[in-house]
């Protein structure tokens, strides 16, 4: 079974777009990761009409998601600006070319000298989840002499319905600012030099696939607006986050028909420039890890494909119980399914891909794809065990190309420094 047009059995051997997966792996080596332009293209689209249907509004693609250059820059050469939460993060957008005016700086805990970086270049609006943030920018932007445009994060205290790791909007959660303490945080905010706190933004979790939860936030922030209003304080903007969901396991994905009309119902009539910030929807999709099985052992209870890919590479499954469709790279003949774990080199138990997953008969060799690892994958790669980062493939049609290189052991190993007091290595 293909996984989308996009990933499919071409003549028994899976392609990303025109590109045999099988050939890259020759001319690359595994694991990697390759992404469909096609596929962040279709997503994006989707979105988009979606926000023309709610009367209009930005889509600041969030970073974080998948924060390579050439997936921002693909981004944002559709009209797609960003959201970072990082220093790091704006430096990627900007490098992407995102223009300053078209990126939103989120995050908790913004060090003072990230608020630095978003005055002096301009960044279009930073959205603040606490006093101490409003004043340190304040004081920043008034001693440069620039207004910033600000939003506070408010906490709604809703329950998003998804795993508990990736639930923000919670009051136990430590995102945003309760949203009962919100109209004495935008008075103390309305009367600061250069901030100008005209926003309003709420992010309540990832990976939603039920869109009610959005329907409570919502309102909550439109009262909390009309309340701002009646205090003088003229909200204009509204960040209505990201967390749309994608079908990992084949479920009906969320309609976004009713995301739009969520919307529409709950903050469509305030009048408010409204920003959007998906991650996942645009590029999960986009993605797969491609690996090649190392061995097959076969245990008392259990058996374990041990494949080049470990949670170094994709660390979703073991950190949120996430599942990833996988599916050999050539089309199995004959119908044989095993049921095994599907799991790295790593030394550690939790280090796996899949557990209890029926799958066609694998050996040595064998290349498989993890699929739907555009998000939230490669970004959240570790180093552990010393295991290199690995390449990041963009397709585009016929085309392909590297957007990382492979890390070399020596680059990576070469970060370390030996200090002067302990004994010379012998290098003999
Ligand atoms: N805006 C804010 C303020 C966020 O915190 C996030 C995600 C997004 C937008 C984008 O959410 P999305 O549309 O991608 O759901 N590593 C986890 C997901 C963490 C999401 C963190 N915040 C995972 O692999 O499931």
């Amino acid at each position: 079974m293909p996984i989308n047009t996009e990933f499919s059995y071409r003549d028994g051997v899976m392609a990303c777009e025109g590109v045999s997966l099988h050939r890259l792996a020759e001319q690359v080596g595994t694991p990697f990761y390759c992404y469909s332009t096609a596929v962040i293209a279709r997503q994006y689209r989707l979105f988009a009409e979606a926000v023309v249907a709610m009367g209009g509004g930005s889509i600041c693609y969030a970073v974080k998601a998948n924060s390579n250059l050439a997936v921002i820059a693909t981004l944002a050469g559709l009209g797609a600006g960003a959201d970072v939460v990082s220093e790091g993060e704006a430096r990627r957008a900007l490098a992407a070319g995102v223009r300053p005016a078209d990126i939103v700086f989120s995050g908790v805990g913004k060090t003072e000298q990230e608020l630095v970086f978003a005055v002096e270049h301009g960044i279009g609006q930073v959205n603040l989840e606490s006093e101490r943030d409003l004043e340190i920018l304040s004081a920043v932007a008034a001693a440069r002499g620039v207004t910033m445009r600000v939003g506070i994060r408010v906490n709604p205290d809703i329950d998003a319905g998804t795993h508990a790791k990736i639930s923000t909007g919670k009051a136990e959660n430590k995102f945003g600012i309760d949203i009962s303490r919100a109209p004495a945080v935008y008075a103390r905010a309305a009367a600061l030099p250069g901030i100008d706190p005209v926003a309003v933004a709420v992010h309540i979790g990832s990976q939603l696939l039920d869109m009610a939860p959005y329907e409570g936030a919502f309102r909550r922030v439109a009262s909390l607006v009309h309340e701002l209003r009646e205090a003088g304080i003229p909200i204009t903007h509204l960040d209505l986050g990201g967390g749309i969901g994608v079908p990992y396991r084949g479920e009906t994905p969320p309609m976004l028909s009713d995301y739009v009309a969520i919307v529409a119902r709950t903050v469509g009539n305030l009048g408010c420039a409204l920003t959007f910030e998906p991650g996942r929807f645009l590029v999960a999709e986009a993605g797969v890890l491609v690996s090649r099985v190392i061995d097959v052992k076969r245990g008392a209870t259990k058996t374990f494909v041990v494949q080049d890919a470990a949670m170094t590479e994709l660390i979703r499954p073991t950190l949120y119980e996430a599942y990833h469709p996988i599916l050999p790279v050539v089309q199995p003949v004959g119908a044989a399914l095993e049921t095994v774990d599907v799991v790295g080199p790593v030394c550690e138990t939790g280090d796996f891909l899949a557990t209890d997953r029926a799958l066609p008969p694998l050996q040595p060799g064998d290349l498989i794809a993890v699929a739907m690892a555009g998000a939230y994958g490669a970004v959240m790669g570790s180093t552990y065990n010393t295991r290199p980062l690995p390449p990041e493939i963009l397709v585009s049609g016929e085309t392909w190309s590297f957007i990382r290189q492979r890390q070399s052991l020596d680059t990576l190993i070469g970060l370390d420094r030996i200090p002067d007091w302990l004994p010379r290595p012998r290098n003999d």
